[in-house]
């Protein structure tokens, strides 16, 4: 319990969360946890049971009946691998305004703090800084230019075999920043206390490097 430690990663979407936080989790030998997964498993349980997330009523009641987990690079949802179709244009769609809902928040905190109770973890997302763990021991926010970011999501989308492109997924994520920075429940925003990072001009070896400085020292 001493040692462990909490490693908060936060920024807009395509500016290298995901990637750098995988690295460093391999570094140190402890749990990577990809929160934006867990609200793309929500999304797929609201398209899978034709619920409307702005119904409180239904959506309580699915919510009820819900569970969500990642785990060793995975993404579960009630018991099933649904790793494979989280990242549809679809699915991302819809992850993004259905996260603005409280409930729905509530809920995916809640997991998300009790994965990080017993061991280390670093998590990557929107608000793990600022609220799901806004007493971690190392909070980093990274961001990077817009078209940097969606050449990044472009290339990452075609090696998957998926059809991208960059006009279009530029759109997507722009809209996407705009709906998850101006949202009125917890935002995406930088902690006070979170190192700012541009990752613009630098490899992923060299921000996975600055983060693990600044962890080690
Ligand atoms: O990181 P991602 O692009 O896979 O996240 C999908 C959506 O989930 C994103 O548009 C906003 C939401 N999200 C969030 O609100 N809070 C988090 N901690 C992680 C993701």
């Amino acid at each position: 319990m001493e040692n462990r430690i909490r490693i908060a990663v936060d920024g807009p979407a395509g500016a290298g969360k995901s990637t750098i936080a995988k690295e460093v989790a391999k570094e140190l030998n402890i749990d990577y946890i990809d929160t934006g997964a867990m609200y793309r498993a929500i999304a797929v349980k609201l398209i899978r049971t034709g619920t409307d997330y702005n119904d409180a009523e239904a959506l309580a009641k699915m919510l009820e009946v819900t569970d969500v987990d990642f785990s060793a690079g995975k993404t579960y949802l009630d018991g099933e691998d649904i790793s494979g179709i989280i990242r549809t244009p679809e699915v991302s769609a819809l992850a993004s305004p259905s996260s603005a809902i409280p409930a729905i928040r509530y809920k995916l905190t809640d997991l998300q703090q009790a994965m990080g109770e017993r061991k280390s973890v670093i998590m990557d997302g929107r608000d793990i800084g600022t609220v799901v763990f806004p007493d971690a021991e190392f909070k980093f926010y990274l961001v990077a230019d817009p078209d940097i970011r969606a050449k990044r999501r472009t290339l990452e989308l075609q090696e998957k075999g998926e059809a991208a492109d960059f006009e279009t997924v530029k759109a997507d994520m722009m809209q996407r920043d705009l709906q998850d920075s101006t949202r009125s429940f917890r935002p995406l925003k930088k902690a006070d206390d979170a190192i700012e990072i541009d990752t613009s001009n630098m490899s992923i070896e060299e921000v996975t490097k600055s983060l693990l400085d600044v962890i080690r020292k």
